[in-house]
């Protein structure tokens, strides 16, 4: 890991969320000190759709230090990525030659039910032989050139800290602990007193790996407070970003933030947008989500929203957020 503050914060992955271009954003606003990428499927990577995939992966050097996260079946693809990604020819594809990521981080937690049937994510908590199989793999391929880390869950429908134990025998530069189960996804408050018991684990077993707690952090002050009590290296947050897009910066001003300055950052998101994404390599409607974000919390923001959404491509949508301006 490179050298992080104690606590240090993360920017959570989120899926159609986290791109380059928000990370971009939010580095902006008030970065956090690790940005990791959306997931990536390694079998997908490693078959004729991977330069769809791979887009995935895009990044600057404004998005640093950044961990890319990977996720999959197949130990062999997890070897033959992490090797792409350690040895720079992914970031040479990526048309970055010379940016590195600063690491690789498997994803043990997703629960959405395609990746479960699948085996894969908070699967693998009830299959430790293969993700034993999948993190030696990763490391292979790693070949300790960069660091591997997991991101997981407390326990698949019960709390097991007999998985964290497994995985904190594995030499894990960073173990991410979401503090809910699968069978939990995110429908009830995040356990941080479960997610301390992991740290205690961590101290018993006198291992290195740092422990992030994650969910349900909505600002620095309260993150910075959950490490303090529960003794964690680092927070991670991830919904946190939508209600507040400084939420990484001490006392943010969010609330405060005028109606144009909220629909100019807006404006920076579309731009970003349009100078990285090619018409049609990513759907104009996934802007939609961000509206939400910065056009709130101001009269007329419900009507402008749905103005906006009505926008047929990114020009237009940047039309009508400069007209309303
Ligand atoms: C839209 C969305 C997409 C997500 N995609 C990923 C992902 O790609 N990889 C991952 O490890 N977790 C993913 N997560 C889970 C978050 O990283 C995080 O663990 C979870 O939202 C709890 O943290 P929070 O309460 O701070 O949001 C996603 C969550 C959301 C809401």
């Amino acid at each position: 890991m490179p050298p992080l503050p104690k606590p240090f914060f993360v920017l959570a992955p989120m899926d159609d969320v986290t791109d380059s271009v928000f990370r971009r954003v939010v580095a902006r606003c008030a970065p956090p000190d690790l940005f990791f990428t959306e997931f990536v499927n390694v079998d997908g990577l490693q078959s004729p759709g991977r330069p769809r995939l791979l887009k995935k992966l895009r990044f600057t050097d404004k998005e640093q230090p950044l961990i890319a996260q990977i996720w999959g079946n197949k130990p062999e693809n997890y070897r033959a990525v992490a090797e792409q990604i350690a040895d720079g020819s992914l970031a040479d594809e990526l048309g970055v030659p010379g940016l590195q990521f600063a690491g690789i981080d498997i994803n043990m937690g997703c629960p959405e039910k395609n990746v479960v049937n699948n085996g894969s994510c908070s699967a693998l908590i009830n299959n430790p032989e293969l993700a034993l199989e999948i993190i030696n793999a990763t490391k292979a391929g790693a070949a300790g050139r960069l660091p591997v880390s997991v991101k997981t869950r407390l326990g698949f429908n019960e709390v097991d800290f007999s998985w964290h134990e497994l995985l904190l025998q594995q030499d894990l530069a960073m173990l991410t602990v979401h503090g809910r189960t699968r069978k939990e996804m995110s429908k009830v408050p995040a356990r941080w007193e479960d997610i301390a018991k992991v740290r205690e684990l961590r101290d018993k077993l006198g291992v290195q790996t740092l422990i992030v707690g994650n969910g349900d952090v909505e600002s620095r002050e309260q993150g910075e407070a959950l490490a303090k009590e529960y003794d964690l290296d680092g927070v991670m947050v991830g919904r946190g970003v939508f209600h507040d897009p400084y939420v990484f910066a001490k006392d943010s001003d969010w609330d405060n933030f005028s109606k144009q300055a909220r629909m100019e950052l807006f404006l920076d998101h579309i731009d970003l947008f349009a100078q990285t994404w090619q018409p049609g390599e990513r759907a104009t409607h996934t802007l939609n989500k961000f509206c939400k974000i910065y056009i709130n919390n101001f009269d007329g923001a419900k009507e402008l929203r749905e103005d906006f959404m009505q926008a047929d491509d990114v020009a237009d949508l940047r039309q009508r957020v400069s007209d309303a301006l």
